[in-house]
C-alpha cells in the first residue's frame, strides 16, 4: 500500500497496542487511535511468558520498546513438576515473563511517544456503519470479539470450548521455577501452573475437571471462598503467601473459565480485519497467545506499508503467512490442551516419566531438544527408564531396550510394520520376499512383521498377496523365518488377514483399492455395503460362511507355526473383514454379530480367541485395529478403542497394535507428525495395556519420545523401512550404541557411519560455539 491510512484499533491489549505502535514506526503519517473499554492501567491477568526469539522479534521490529521489556523481563531456566509427594527438577528451559499490566503501561507509552492516540473507557460498537471515515478498522478486541461475533459468517468463526475449568490468578510467593503442581483431593485431582514475571509476583494458574470442580463445590463459591479454598489446597506451594485475583468484579464463580479456541477461516471482511485473540486464540499451557499477537501486529503493519501493494493482496499476505505460524502453534495448543485434560491417565506413572510426558506433551519439544536443555536430567531419565523396563539401568536411547512378549524377547523396540508388496503368486511369497524381508531383519530393527498373509485365496486384496492356506506356502515361508533367525537377532511376526469386502482389487501401484480389470472373484463381508461406489456389493457372510472363515485362521495359525513364526498377528483393522464387522459404517446386521460394540466384537474376538487356542502358549498374539474411524460418533471412537482393546487383551492378546482409519472411503483423517501415536497413548494408559504406535514416526527422536513418555512399548515404522532397511543400525551408528547387534559382515560400515556421525556432532557444536 504504502499511503498514509486512517486508523481505528479496537481493544487497548498487545495486540492493538503494538500495531499502533508498528504502523507508526513504518510511516508517522498514519493516524492510528485505539480504543479500549476499561480505564487505563486496569486489566485482567497476571504474567505472560515469551521464548528468546519472540523478544529477538520485538528487538527488530522496534527496539526501543523491546530494550525496556527485555530489561525488566523476569527470567528462569528450571521446570518443577509436584507429583504424589515427589518434584522432578529440569534446567535449560529458558522461559522468560512479564506482568501484563506492566507489559501494556509500556506499549501505551510507547505508542504515545510516536503519536498514536489512546482513548480509555470507550466501548466501541461493532457496527462497520459507526466506522466511517476510518480507512482500516483492526478488531484487535480479544477472545470474546463483538466484532467477530458481529460478522461471524464473513468470518468463518470455528469456537470450541475445552473440558477444563481454570482460574488466573496471582500471587506473592516468588516461584524460582516454572512449576507445575498436581494435587489430589477428596473430589479428583487440581493443578496450578505458576510462574514468576516480577521480583514478588508469581502468576497462579489453577486448573481441574469439571467434575472436580463442581465436586469442591467451586460453581457455589464467590471468588473470595474459591481463593481461601484454593489456599488451603496448595499451600504446601504457597509458603503462606496469599493467591490474589484481579477480576474481583466478576461475581459468583465467574472468573472460573472454559478455555475457547477460536479459528476464523477470513481474517478480514470489508474493511474490518482481525488481529490477535480475535483471529485466533492458543491454549494459555503453552503460553503463546501474546506471542501471537505481537507477531501479528507486526506482520500486518509490515504488508500495510510495503509499497506497490494492494489492500487485498496485503490482507491475503497478512493472513496466509500468519495462519501457517497460527496453526503450528494450535496444534501444539491443542496437545497440550488434550494432556491437561486427560491427565487422569498418567497419574499411576512413576515421577520421572510424569514428569517427561507433561514436558513432551505439546509434541514441540522431542527427547533430543530436551538433552539440549539438561543433558544431565535426560541421562537420569534414559537410566530410569531402561532400569524400570529392563531391569538394568543404562544411559542410552529407550528405542535400543529390550522389550519381552511372554517368552519372546525383543532385541529392541523397533519395528519393521506390516506392508503388503502385492508380489506374491498364488499367495506364494518368492524370492522378493526372502530379500525384502531379509534385509529388513539385518537392518536392526527387533521385529519384523510380514505383510497381511491370506487365510484363503478369495481372503486376498489383490492377486499378488501373500497367503497360508498351502504346503507350499509353509515352506517358502520356513525358508524366510530359517535365514532371520539365522542372519539376524530380530523375531518375525506372521500378520494374519482377510480383505472381505476390501478384496478383489488391483496391486498396491494399478490403484487404491480399484477392482481388477477382469479375474474378479466375488466378496464377502459383514454386511452388503460396498467399499465404494466402484466396488463390488459384498455377500453378508452367512453363519456357515463364519465358521469357514474362522477355521482358515485356525488353520493357517498351525501353519505358521509350522513355519517358524515367532508371534501371530490377527489383522483386524482397515476395513478388511474384521474390521468391517468392527466398524458400524460397515456393519448394518440385525442379528447378534451387528447394533452394539459388544455385538460387532463377537466374531473378531470368536477368531481371535479360536486362532490364540492353538497358538503356543508362550508366543506371543498381538491385533491391529483402527482405533479411529475418524467419522465422530458415527464411527468407532477411541473411546471405543479402549474397550475393543480390552476385549482382545480378554481374548489372549499380549500387544494392541494400535493403527487408525481406512475403514470406510471418505474418511477425513487428520494427519501429522506421528498422528495415530495418541490412540495408542490412551489405550495404553487407560486399559494398561501393551501397545505398538505407528504412523508417521520418521526418526529416533520421535520414537524415543513416544518410549520414555509411555505412549507406546513398541514403535512400528512402515514407509521409513521402505526406503531404509537398515533404519535401526543407522540409529544405532548415530547414537553411537555398541550393544546393537550388527551382522558381522556389516561392522566396518557401522563403524565408519558411527565415525561420521560422530564428526558431524563435533562441527555442529563447534559452529554453536561460534
Ligand atoms: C489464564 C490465561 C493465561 C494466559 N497466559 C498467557 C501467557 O502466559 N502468555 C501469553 O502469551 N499469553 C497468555 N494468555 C493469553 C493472552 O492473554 C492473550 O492471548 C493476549 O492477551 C491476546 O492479546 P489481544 O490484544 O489479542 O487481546 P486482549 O489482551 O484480550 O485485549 C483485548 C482488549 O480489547 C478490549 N475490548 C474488547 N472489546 C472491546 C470493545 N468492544 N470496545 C473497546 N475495547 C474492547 C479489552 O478490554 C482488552 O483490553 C493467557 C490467557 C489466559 C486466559
Ligand atoms: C506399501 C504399504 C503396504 C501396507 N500394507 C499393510 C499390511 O499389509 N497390513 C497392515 O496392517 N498395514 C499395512 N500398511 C500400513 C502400515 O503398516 C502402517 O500402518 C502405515 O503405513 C503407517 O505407517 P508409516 O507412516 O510408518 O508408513 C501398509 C503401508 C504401506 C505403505
Amino acid at each position: 500500500m504504502g499511503h498514509s491510512l486512517k486508523i481505528a484499533c479496537i481493544g487497548g491489549g498487545p495486540a492493538g497496542l503494538y500495531f499502533a505502535i508498528s504502523m507508526k514506526l513504518r510511516d508517522p503519517r498514519h493516524e492510528v487511535e485505539v480504543f479500549e473499554r476499561n480505564p487505563e492501567g486496569v486489566t485482567f491477568g497476571w504474567g505472560v511468558v515469551f521464548s528468546d526469539q519472540t523478544v529477538e522479534n520485538l528487538m527488530a521490529n522496534d527496539p526501543v520498546s523491546g530494550a525496556i521489556i527485555s530489561h525488566e523481563f523476569a527470567h528462569w531456566d528450571d521446570i518443577d513438576v509436584h507429583i504424589n509427594g515427589a518434584c522432578v527438577s529440569s534446567s535449560g528451559h529458558g522461559f522468560i515473563g512479564i506482568g501484563r499490566k506492566r507489559l501494556l503501561e509500556i506499549l501505551a507509552d510507547r505508542a504515545r511517544e510516536l503519536g498514536v492516540v489512546i482513548h480509555y473507557e470507550q466501548e466501541c460498537d461493532p457496527d462497520l456503519a459507526a466506522w466511517q471515515g476510518w480507512d482500516l478498522v483492526v478488531a484487535a478486541d480479544g477472545i470474546n470479539s463483538r466484532f467477530r461475533e458481529t460478522y461471524a459468517d464473513h468470518f468463518g468463526v470455528d469456537v470450541q470450548e475445552r473440558a477444563n475449568r481454570f482460574v488466573w490468578l496471582g500471587t506473592t510467593k516468588k516461584f524460582d521455577a516454572f512449576t507445575f503442581a498436581f494435587v489430589k483431593t477428596e473430589a479428583g485431582w487440581i493443578w496450578a501452573h505458576a510462574y514468576r514475571f516480577a521480583e514478588d509476583c508469581s502468576t497462579f494458574i489453577v486448573e481441574c475437571s469439571e467434575q472436580t470442580w463442581l465436586g469442591l463445590g467451586f460453581d457455589r463459591m464467590d471468588q473470595s471462598e474459591a481463593i481461601a479454598r484454593c489456599e488451603e489446597i496448595f499451600a504446601k506451594y504457597l509458603d503462606g503467601r496469599p493467591l490474589l485475583t484481579n477480576a474481583s468484579h466478576l461475581r459468583g464463580s465467574a472468573a472460573w473459565l472454559k478455555f475457547r479456541r477460536i479459528i476464523c477461516e477470513r481474517w478480514h471482511y470489508d474493511r474490518l480485519i482481525l488481529l490477535g485473540d480475535a483471529a485466533h486464540t492458543a491454549h494459555f499451557s503453552i503460553g503463546s497467545g501474546t506471542k501471537l499477537a505481537l507477531e501479528d501486529a507486526i506482520k500486518l503493519a509490515e504488508v500495510l506499508n510495503r509499497p506497490g501493494l494492494g489492500r487485498v493482496e496485503a490482507l491475503a499476505e497478512y493472513q496466509s503467512e500468519r495462519t501457517l505460524e497460527v496453526l503450528k502453534l494450535q496444534n501444539s495448543a491443542r496437545n497440550s490442551t488434550e494432556w491437561f485434560e486427560t491427565v487422569e491417565r498418567y497419574l499411576h506413572f512413576e515421577p520421572w516419566q510424569f514428569a517427561y510426558s507433561l514436558l513432551t506433551r505439546s509434541q514441540r519439544i522431542s527427547h533430543e531438544n530436551l538433552r539440549l536443555r539438561d543433558p544431565a536430567w535426560l541421562e537420569e531419565t534414559e537410566r530410569t527408564f531402561w532400569k524400570t523396563s529392563t531391569g538394568t539401568a543404562k544411559s542410552a536411547w529407550p528405542m535400543f531396550a529390550p522389550f519381552r512378549l511372554r517368552d519372546m524377547e525383543l532385541q529392541n523396540r523397533v519395528v519393521v510394520s506390516p506392508m503388503a508388496m502385492y508380489s506374491a503368486t498364488d499367495g506364494t511369497p518368492n524370492e522378493f520376499h526372502f530379500v525384502h524381508l531379509g534385509a529388513r531383519a539385518q537392518g536392526g530393527a527387533g521385529l519384523v512383521f510380514t505383510e497381511m498373509t491370506c487365510v484363503s485365496p478369495t481372503g486376498r486384496i489383490s492377486p499378488g498377496c501373500t497367503g497360508m492356506w498351502n504346503a507350499d506356502h509353509v515352506t517358502a515361508w520356513r525358508r524366510i523365518t530359517d535365514f532371520v533367525h539365522s542372519n539376524s537377532k530380530a523375531k518375525i511376526c506372521l500378520q494374519l488377514g482377510h480383505s472381505g469386502g476390501k478384496g478383489s482389487t488391483r496391486l498396491g501401484w494399478e490403484g487404491d483399492n480399484l477392482p481388477l480389470a477382469d479375474g474378479n472373484w466375488p466378496v464377502i463381508a459383514a454386511s452388503d455395503v460396498p467399499w465404494s461406489p466402484s466396488n463390488q456389493r459384498p455377500k453378508p457372510m452367512g453363519r456357515a460362511e463364519m465358521e469357514e472363515v474362522r477355521d482358515q485362521f485356525v488353520s493357517a495359525v498351525r501353519m505358521g507355526l509350522e513355519a517358524g513364526f515367532d508371534m501371530v498377528e490377527l489383522h483386524a483393522a482397515h476395513g478388511y473383514l474384521l474390521s468391517g464387522f468392527i466398524t458400524p459404517l460397515q456393519n448394518v446386521r440385525t442379528d447378534e454379530f451387528g447394533g452394539s460394540l459388544e455385538n460387532r466384537l463377537r466374531y473378531p474376538l470368536e477368531v481371535f480367541a479360536a486362532m490364540r487356542e492353538v497358538w503356543p502358549a508362550d508366543r506371543p498374539m498381538s491385533v491391529r485395529i483402527s482405533a479411529n474411524d475418524w467419522a465422530g460418533d458415527a464411527g468407532v471412537t477411541p473411546d471405543e478403542a479402549v474397550r475393543i482393546a480390552e476385549a482382545f487383551a480378554q481374548a489372549g492378546a499380549d500387544l494392541i497394535d494400535v493403527s487408525a482409519g481406512q475403514t470406510w472411503a471418505d474418511s477425513q483423517p487428520v494427519y501429522g507428525r506421528m498422528f495415530q501415536t495418541p490412540f495408542s497413548d490412551k489405550i495404553r494408559n487407560e486399559a494398561r495395556l501393551a501397545t505398538m504406535a505407528v504412523g508417521n514416526i520418521t526418526d529416533p527422536d520421535q520414537a524415543n519420545a513416544i518410549l520414555t513418555a509411555g505412549r507406546a512399548d513398541l514403535v512400528a515404522l512402515a514407509r521409513p523401512h521402505l526406503v531404509d532397511p537398515m533404519w535401526t543400525l543407522r540409529a544405532a551408528a548415530q547414537a553411537n550404541y555398541r550393544d546393537q547387534w550388527v551382522p558381522p559382515q556389516y561392522l566396518g560400515g557401522m563403524a565408519q557411519m558411527a565415525r561420521l556421525f560422530e564428526r558431524e556432532a563435533e562441527m555442529k557444536a563447534t559452529e554453536l560455539k561460534a
